[in-house]
C-alpha cells in the first residue's frame, strides 16, 4: 500500500517535471529527425557536400541569415518553410547554435515568423515536425 502510494506520487512528480524538460531534447530530436542525413548527428557534416555546423560562425552570426536559409534552402540544402512551422525551425536553430562548440542566442518563434512574412513565404503547410526528406 505504501509503496503504491510511493509509486503513485514518483509518477506524479515525474509528470510535473516532464514539461520543463521537454524543450531541449526537441530542438536534438528535429534535428536528428530534419538535417542529420546531411550535417550528421555531430554537426560536422561531409567535407565537400556537406557544411559542418559545428564550431561554425555563419550559424552562430545573424539569426535572420540563418533562418534564412532554412526557409529558402540554399544550393544543394532543400527549404524546410513547407514542412517545418517557425515554431520548429526556431527551436531546430536554437539547438544548432549551441551544439558542438556552438554559443550563439537562441531564436524565437516570432523571430522565424517575421522572417517569413519578410520573405513573403506561406505559413508550413506540413505537419508538426514533418519530414519531407
Ligand atoms: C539534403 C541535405 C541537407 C539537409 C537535409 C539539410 N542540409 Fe543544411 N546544408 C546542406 C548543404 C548542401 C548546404 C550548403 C549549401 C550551399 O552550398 O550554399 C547546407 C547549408 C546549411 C547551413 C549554412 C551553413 C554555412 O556555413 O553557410 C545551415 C545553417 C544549415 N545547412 C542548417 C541545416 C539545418 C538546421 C537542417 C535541418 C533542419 C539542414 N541544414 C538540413 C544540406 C542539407
Amino acid at each position: 500500500m505504501i509503496a503504491a502510494r510511493l509509486i503513485a506520487s514518483m509518477t506524479l512528480l515525474l509528470a510535473a517535471a516532464a514539461p520543463v524538460s521537454a524543450q531541449a531534447p526537441d530542438g536534438k530530436m528535429l534535428f536528428a529527425k530534419n538535417c542529420a542525413a546531411c550535417h550528421l548527428a555531430n554537426g560536422r557534416g561531409i567535407a565537400g557536400a556537406f557544411p559542418a555546423l559545428a564550431a561554425n560562425d555563419f550559424v552562430k552570426g545573424s539569426a535572420v541569415d540563418v533562418a534564412t536559409v532554412l526557409l529558402k534552402g540554399r544550393g544543394g540544402m532543400p527549404d524546410f518553410s513547407g514542412s517545418l512551422g517557425d515554431g520548429d525551425i526556431a527551436l531546430v536553430l536554437s539547438y544548432v547554435r549551441s551544439s558542438w562548440g556552438n554559443q550563439a542566442a537562441p531564436l524565437q518563434e516570432d523571430e522565424v515568423a517575421a522572417v517569413r512574412a519578410a520573405l513573403q513565404l506561406p505559413k508550413a503547410s506540413g505537419g508538426v515536425r514533418g519530414n519531407k526528406h
